[in-house]
């Protein structure tokens, strides 16, 4: 009996071959080519240097997951103090676990301090315990971000992605810049995203609760083109205090953007568009330590010392969108911000 159905199987293999033969030519070569492309191509820029970071310290934002993990790591491997700040103290302590676990790094030069950057209150407290405990700050990198949400308005009367992605990250670095000013030369760096150049114009008088805002993305372009106008803005005025402010896109990868996405998009167009998406990631999505690799770039490179470059993309120097390089929106938003935030 099992022979025969061995045989059935065999014949109906062989038929459906027989009968399909170009289709699956077609779709198996489609497949490795997208397969090869993604591997020479989409992830094949990255940043070779084994600087060292022995001596610096390093805080970074949502170091939880994703690509601040990744970059943690890396730094971590290099020898740096990296401090994780983070809101939810559990991920935080199973991070750093996992760090220790995949690193050589010992357990002092991991620190994880607890921020919610979408409360002013818990970003002031960090940024006080910060300056009171911690010697040195020679890095900042602001990476933490909420993707889609729903137009939530936290306590302090904002739109949440913006706080989160933006105000809270704005008034961290205020509140950091002495720190940084005693380890020059020290450096800021934004993850943004390249999905800021949807962006055409703003609407000052929604700016930071985004109630009309029109874009399919929520709030989430909107913050990614602030943190790049309010690098451009900082990066002018630190420039002779030799503290560099670098902005940058890490591409496009799959980590948890994915899960928060999913309850954004109604549920029936998702499962519809789910296989298109799949193939999609599949050819140009990077895996997320590929994806660290330009932050790791921004922060460790010795020639980016003092330079004027400014926005980077695939470990090079990139164009971010004219309306993200203009200076007068990026003084009036500085403004407003200083304004929001207290300061
Ligand atoms: N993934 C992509 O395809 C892509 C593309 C372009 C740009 N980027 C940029 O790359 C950066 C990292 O992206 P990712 O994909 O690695 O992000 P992710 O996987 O979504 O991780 C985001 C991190 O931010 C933290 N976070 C969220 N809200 C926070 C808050 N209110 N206070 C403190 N921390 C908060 C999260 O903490 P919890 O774990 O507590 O949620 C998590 O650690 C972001 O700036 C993003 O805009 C990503």
């Amino acid at each position: 009996m099992p022979a025969a159905t061995n045989a059935d199987a065999s014949f109906l293999l062989h038929r459906f071959f027989r009968e399909y033969r170009t289709s699956v030519f077609i779709v198996g070569s489609t497949v490795v080519a997208a397969w090869l492309f993604n591997k020479l191509w989409i992830n094949h820029r990255f940043y070779p240097s084994k600087q060292s970071m022995h001596n610096k310290t390093v805080l970074i934002t949502g170091g939880t997951i994703g690509i601040g993990y990744e970059t943690a790591k890396d730094l971590l491997q290099r020898g740096a103090r990296v401090i994780i700040a983070c809101r939810n103290l559990n991920k935080g302590r199973n991070a750093t676990s996992r760090l220790l676990s995949e690193t050589d790094a010992n357990e002092d030069s991991i620190r994880l301090m607890e921020c919610d950057l979408c409360s002013l209150e818990s970003v002031r407290n960090f940024a006080r315990l910060y300056n009171e405990q911690e010697e040195r700050l020679d890095i900042l990198i602001c990476n933490a971000r909420l993707s889609w949400s729903s137009p939530i308005i936290t306590k302090d009367g904002f739109n949440a992605v913006i706080q989160a992605n933006y105000l809270g990250h704005f008034l961290l670095t205020n509140l950091l810049l002495n720190k940084m000013k005693k380890c020059r030369p020290s450096r800021i760096l934004h993850v943004s995203s390249e999905l800021h150049a949807g962006i055409e114009s703003i609407d000052w008088s929604d700016v930071f609760t985004q109630f009309r805002n029109p874009h399919w993305h929520g709030a989430y372009p909107t913050s990614k083109l602030f943190q790049i106008l309010s690098a451009l803005k900082l990066k002018q005025d630190l420039y002779a205090e030799r503290i560099d402010v670098f902005a940058l896109t890490p591409g496009w990868m799959p980590t948890s953007i994915d899960g928060r996405s999913v309850k954004a998009i109604i549920w029936l167009a998702f499962i519809l568009s789910y296989p298109f998406v799949r193939y999609l990631k599949f050819l140009f999505t990077k895996t997320p330590e590929i994806g660290a690799h330009t932050i790791v770039y921004c922060a460790v490179e010795p020639t980016l010392e003092q330079s004027n470059h400014f926005y980077f993309q695939n470990c090079t120097v990139a164009q971010p969108s004219s309306l993200a390089i203009d200076q007068i929106v990026a003084e009036r938003l500085w403004k407003t911000s200083l304004e929001a935030v207290g300061l």
